[in-house]
């Protein structure tokens, strides 16, 4: 009498995939990227081995990245601008360089990637640090060759991330870049300590509200079952919501080879609506009612635009906004928190649709084909 033991198959914890295991460990990556590094409500990154004096004197940050990386990069952008007023650029890796970028001594580089060993964003960081600049490196593989030659590393620590398609580093990722930002704001003085606790407390929450919107993916697992013939879906997003499009639609691309596109959806009237027609599923993430200015209502307003021209409208909103509901087909809700933090949420019904469909397909999810998880040639 003999078992049959697979080895991949145990490893994968019950899950049928190893995309799937991950989208359901990220409520512990964001809670073990925090880990350590808030001290009795006080941000503390020892890692940070970057001279303080030179963090006063930064005048410009540039993000390099590649794939989802960049999409974090994206997000990063949106906190790190709002908490420490230092202009942010985030650039492709491949792109930066050979533009002849303005990067100097005053330049703080942010090289994100989880493996570590992107060569694109390699040889970006490489070209800044001829330039004078200084190099802090969001990663997740330990030792690997990105955080061995910056300036300085913070390391991600979800785990190992076997799925090509990156989600639970996304997630780091984005974390990590939050406590940096929140970081320089708190060395260059743009916030007071009381502040940054404040703001730290709430990212605390985080984990449970990632639990909460893991809870709930059935819905979203059925959408992409009945969704699984679908050749294009859209996705529009505004401030942080338009990074997540992005990272919707690439996930998509990635694993279930459909044709899909990330909007900002501003730019909606000036092209992409022109799109549309009967039946075309459009995912919209929504800002918070209670956030900045008009951008709610305007985001109602662009599902409301593209509804009248036949599209399905599949809506990821906070939970108690009810003026979005009679434009929804389908609304998916995550637990309010404060606009920035939204991105570690909203993206998480749209890497489960992604997963979800691949399967359904019967595609290999966790081998994308002509992907590969580390691209270590330019
Ligand atoms: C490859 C992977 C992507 C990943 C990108 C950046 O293209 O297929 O999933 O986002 O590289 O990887 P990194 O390790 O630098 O984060």
């Amino acid at each position: 009498y003999t078992i049959e033991w697979d080895v991949a198959a145990a490893q994968k914890g019950g899950y049928p995939s190893f995309m799937a295991k991950e989208i359901h460990e990220q409520a512990t990556a964001v809670a073990d990227t925090l880990l350590g590094r808030i001290v009795e409500g006080r941000l503390q990154l020892d890692e940070m081995s970057i001279d303080e004096a030179v963090l006063r004197t930064v005048d410009k940050i540039v993000v390099v990245a590649c794939g989802t990386a960049a999409n974090a990069g994206n997000v990063a952008k949106y906190a790190i601008e709002h908490w420490t007023r230092i202009p942010v650029e985030v650039e492709l890796a491949h792109e930066f360089r050979y533009r002849d970028p303005v990067v100097n001594e005053k330049t703080l580089v942010v090289a994100i990637s989880q493996s570590g060993e992107t060569m694109d964003t390699l040889m970006a960081m490489r070209h800044a640090k001829e330039q004078g600049a200084k190099v802090v490196a969001l990663c997740n593989t330990r030792g690997a060759t990105i955080p061995r030659e910056a300036d300085a590393a913070l390391y991600l620590h979800v785990g190992p991330e076997i799925a090509v398609a990156s989600t639970k580093a996304y997630l780091g990722q984005i974390t990590a870049s939050y406590l940096l930002g929140l970081y320089l704001a708190q060395v260059r003085g743009n916030l007071f300590a009381d502040e940054v606790a404040a703001i730290m407390a709430d990212l605390e929450q985080i984990p449970a509200h990632v639990q909460t919107v893991l809870d709930g993916s059935a819905q979203i697992e059925e959408l992409a079952r009945e969704m699984k013939d679908a050749t294009s879906v859209l996705f529009l997003g505004r401030h942080v919501g338009y990074p997540t499009a992005l990272e919707g639609a690439l996930k998509l691309k990635e694993i279930a080879y459909i044709h899909a596109e990330g909007f900002a959806a501003g730019e909606l009237k000036h092209g992409p609506i022109a799109l549309v027609e009967e039946g075309q599923p459009v995912f919209v993430i929504v800002p918070s009612p209670g956030g900045r200015d008009s951008l709610h209502s305007k985001v109602v307003s662009n599902i409301q635009e593209v509804r009248a021209r036949g599209a399905r409208t599949l809506v990821i909103a906070e939970e108690g906004d009810t003026v979005v509901e009679p434009y929804a087909d389908v609304i998916m809700r995550v637990p309010a928190t404060r606009t920035l933090f939204a991105p570690l949420l909203t993206v998480i019904p749209l890497q489960i649709f992604s997963c979800e469909l691949a399967t359904a397909k019967g595609l290999d999810v966790d081998q994308p084909r002509n992907l590969a998880k580390s691209v270590t040639v330019e």
